[in-house]
């Protein structure tokens, strides 16, 4: 029988997705479309592989285990899976058609929708994915300014402009890496000293577990200011999550561009790109943003559903109080174990579980918690990406197995033999490096 979500005795059987996983290798390379879904990030032998069906906050594998999900779609389920409401929407227009010959009036309503709840939303335009529209701001600011070079913090998605920065940029000509940098973020003295004449924008996730400190945003936007270049916020986890008018309206600073995809249509793939007529005009004639696939109906149909119903619920407020209760219980039970390497920390809308390299291999740390909320029920990767659909009974179900599984790690970290308990090979890295890398030197013109 498989697993429910509950305390069950033995490991979830993966027979199905272990196939599937047969037969992909050697056919899809890295197995994968989207790297935080593959297998390695998950334990190896004892996690299922692939999911077919979802319900709320709960998943089903191809094995039929069930699990409550904190991974939620990477990001866009900000509803829940099958959520009615958007759904019928769905079904709706699916009735009347997917993709037409010409404009749909849902591009009209949407961006309409979008201009009232997202700040400095003077013009708004469509694509599929969140690189699209990143790409498309760095053309624009490039656009406006006359200039090349982009700073950056944060992930921005696959193509060359940014992709380049990292250690997977192979195919990317050099003269194309030589144009973006990184800076840290909290730290606006490595803005400066990367900022020169050929710099046309700022681009970065305005958060991602850390808090701005200092002023940092408003620096960014005054340094901005200063120079003549555009601010452009990454706004794929912040927007219609952090409040409904991302983090323009929870930090109340402008950016000149906003990039948004995930939460806006509750798993339907749909990006926008946002911002001041001055900027976004340029999109009219002179550069060229065009996808055959951008007024999609479906999308459009299930994003004005959501918001919506974003904002009917202020939903924001219910990520808050129920990912609090699951930081702050996660917190406590730590700290009444005396495991100080073990945190978790973030937004309450998201936050993250960190391990402390001083106790030990925190990615192996990382599995094994993992594989023992596997064992109970819980489909996990160091996350909690909250959705109006985890319930009460969810959070208390998933802090009654973290009393049970941070005794098992804290057993296994004394006895230094954490990889010991591993059922098999341990998750690898989320490729996310946000900090100290491919910095610009200080050049002063
Ligand atoms: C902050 C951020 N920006 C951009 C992207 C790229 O979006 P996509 O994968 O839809 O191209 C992602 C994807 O996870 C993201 O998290």
């Amino acid at each position: 029988m498989p697993n429910t979500v509950s305390f069950n005795k033995n490991y979830p059987v993966i027979t199905e997705s272990d196939k599937l996983y047969h037969r992909a290798t050697g056919l899809i390379p890295a197995l994968t479309q989207t790297l935080a879904k593959g297998p390695q990030q998950y334990v190896k032998g004892v996690a299922p592989k692939y999911l077919k069906k979802g319900k709320g906050s709960h998943v089903w594998d191809v094995d039929g285990n069930e699990f409550i999900d904190y991974q939620m779609g990477i990001g866009p389920l900000s509803l829940g899976y099958a959520y009615d409401v958007v759904d019928e929407a769905i079904k709706g227009q699916l009735n009347d058609g997917i993709t037409f010959s010409q404009m749909h009036p849902l591009e009209v309503q949407v961006a309409e929708l979008i201009r009232e709840v997202v700040p400095n939303a003077e013009m708004v335009r469509y694509s599929k994915t969140g690189c699209d529209v990143t790409s498309a701001a760095i053309r624009v600011a490039r656009a406006y300014t006359g200039k090349n070079k982009v700073l950056c913090c944060g992930y921005h998605g696959w193509h060359d402009w940014y992709i380049s920065v990292t250690d997977r940029n192979m195919g990317i000509p050099q003269s194309i890496q030589d144009m973006t940098f990184t800076f840290n973020y909290n730290d606006i003295q490595s803005v400066i000293d990367s900022i020169d004449d050929d710099t046309a924008c700022i681009i970065l996730e305005p958060i991602v577990f850390e808090a701005p400190k200092d002023n940092f945003l408003q620096k960014l936007r005054d340094l901005c200011d200063q120079h003549k270049i555009l601010l452009i916020f990454d706004e794929m986890w912040t927007g219609f999550r952090l409040s409904i008018g991302g983090a323009q309206e929870y930090f109340a600073v402008n950016a000149d561009l906003a990039c948004f995809s995930k939460a806006v249509a509750n798993g339907m793939p749909i990006s926008m790109l946002t911002g001041k007529t001055e900027y976004m005009k340029l999109l009219e004639k002179d550069i060229f943003f065009f996808t055959t696939f951008g007024g999609e109906a479906l999308s459009l149909a299930a994003a004005k559903a959501t918001i919506n119903e974003l904002r009917a619920h202020n939903v924001p407020a219910y990520l808050v109080k129920q990912g609090k209760k699951l930081r702050e219980g996660y917190n406590s039970i730590a700290s009444e174990l005396g495991m100080e390497y073990t945190k978790c920390v973030g937004f309450d809308v998201r936050t993250i579980v960190t391990f402390d390299a001083k106790a030990g291999n925190p990615l192996e740390m990382k599995s094994l918690v993992q594989q023992e909320l596997i064992k109970r029920g819980i489909l996990w990767g160091g996350f909690h990406n909250m959705s109006f659909s985890h319930t009460d009974s969810d959070i208390d179900y998933t802090l009654t197995a973290y009393k049970e599984v941070l005794p098992i790690l804290k057993k296994a970290v004394d006895e230094k033999n954490v990889a010991g308990y591993l059922k098999g090979e341990a998750v690898g890295p989320v490729f996310r490096k946000t900090s100290n890398f491919n910095m610009k030197p200080k050049v002063k013109s």
